[in-house]
């Protein structure tokens, strides 16, 4: 009966920082409640209590660090890519990962592989405000992997490269894509509970992703040189013309891909054309190195 008050009191006297701590070795080892409670001297049922807790407050807290840009912010986006990655018109690099949710096994709700059929992207809220022309500036677009159909909203590389010029535009596509491959690649490698299924009841899964997300953005913003130290990321070498590849793509194993989206025809067409439009990275479009890289792939 003491020791049943005792750690009641205990646990009503964990200090918020030990909490916050609890969290964040959580979120960044992926290890479980078990170990938790073995590394921190706190109980497992607190620590199964508060976790969800704590994560709700610093999903909320971070709430803007997960937003989606109105049209100002796009176009700023918009002229990143074009000086920093001479991609005109790109106004980002989109993915999409699978974070396998593994509910409890008392649970009759497994939701372990949902969500696994092809139409992932078009039954995301992304979907149709990229479609209907709201969400991004006039003519911009985002550049997408295999996953992706082919829009004028959203450019793919050539499947294959016969030409000079197709070999050019996938050079320059491969160089804006990897801002997102170097993104979900840290987020995974410094939030590892995304590596493995997640063994939490959905709802509170979700909102832990989200979590991880927020926090991925927040400290890019304000510890980047903690977070992202040099040769962590992907390095391009402009004087050598190489790529020095970040150090996550050997620490971690990346997140499955999403499958692959149907395609449809009629926005194929002429998102065929505007990706050939893109032929002037040859000439008038053309940088000093691009034939350098091509040359050295
Ligand atoms: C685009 O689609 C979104 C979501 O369906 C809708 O809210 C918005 O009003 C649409 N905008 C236009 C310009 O059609
Ligand atoms: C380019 O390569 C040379 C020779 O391999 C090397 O010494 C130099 O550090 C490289 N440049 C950069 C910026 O890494
Ligand atoms: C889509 O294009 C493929 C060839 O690229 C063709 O075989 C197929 O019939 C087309 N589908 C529709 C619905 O037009």
């Amino acid at each position: 009966m003491k020791i049943e008050r005792q750690e009641t009191f205990m646990r009503d006297a964990i200090p918020a920082r030990v909490k916050l701590e609890v969290v964040m070795c959580f979120l960044s080892s992926g290890i479980s409640y078990r170990l938790l409670a073995i590394f921190f001297r706190i109980s497992k049922s607190s620590i199964s209590k508060f976790i969800p807790e704590v994560c709700d407050v610093m999903y909320e807290a971070l709430d803007e660090y997960l937003q989606v840009r109105d049209k100002r912010e796009w176009e700023d986006i918009q002229v990143g890519f074009h000086h920093r990655w001479n991609f005109p018109g790109c106004c980002g690099a989109i993915d999409g990962k699978h974070v396998a949710i593994q509910a409890p096994p008392n649970n009759c709700g497994s939701s372990y592989g949902r969500n696994s059929d092809g139409g992932v992207f078009q039954a995301s809220s992304l979907y149709p405000v990229l479609e209907n022309g709201s969400l991004l500036p006039e003519g911009g677009f985002l550049v997408g992997d295999d996953a992706f159909p082919l829009k004028t909203s959203l450019l793919k590389r050539y499947p294959n490269e016969p030409t000079i010029a197709e070999k050019i535009y996938n050079c320059r596509f491969t160089r804006a894509r990897r801002i997102v491959e170097n993104a979900f690649g840290i987020l995974v490698s410094r939030f590892r509970i995304l590596a493995k299924p997640i063994q939490l009841q959905e709802e509170t899964a979700i909102k832990m992703i989200r979590t991880t997300c927020e926090l991925h953005n927040w400290l890019r913003k304000s510890s980047l040189h903690t977070y992202t130290p040099p040769g962590s990321i992907d390095y391009e070498d402009i004087v050598n013309f190489t790529t020095n590849l970040g150090t996550w793509r050997s620490e971690i194993n990346a997140l499955p891909n999403i499958a692959r989206s149907r395609i449809n025809n009629r926005s194929k067409i002429a998102a065929e054309k505007l990706r050939e439009k893109y032929n002037f990275f040859c000439d008038e479009g053309a940088v000093t190195w691009q034939n350098y890289m091509i040359n050295n792939k």
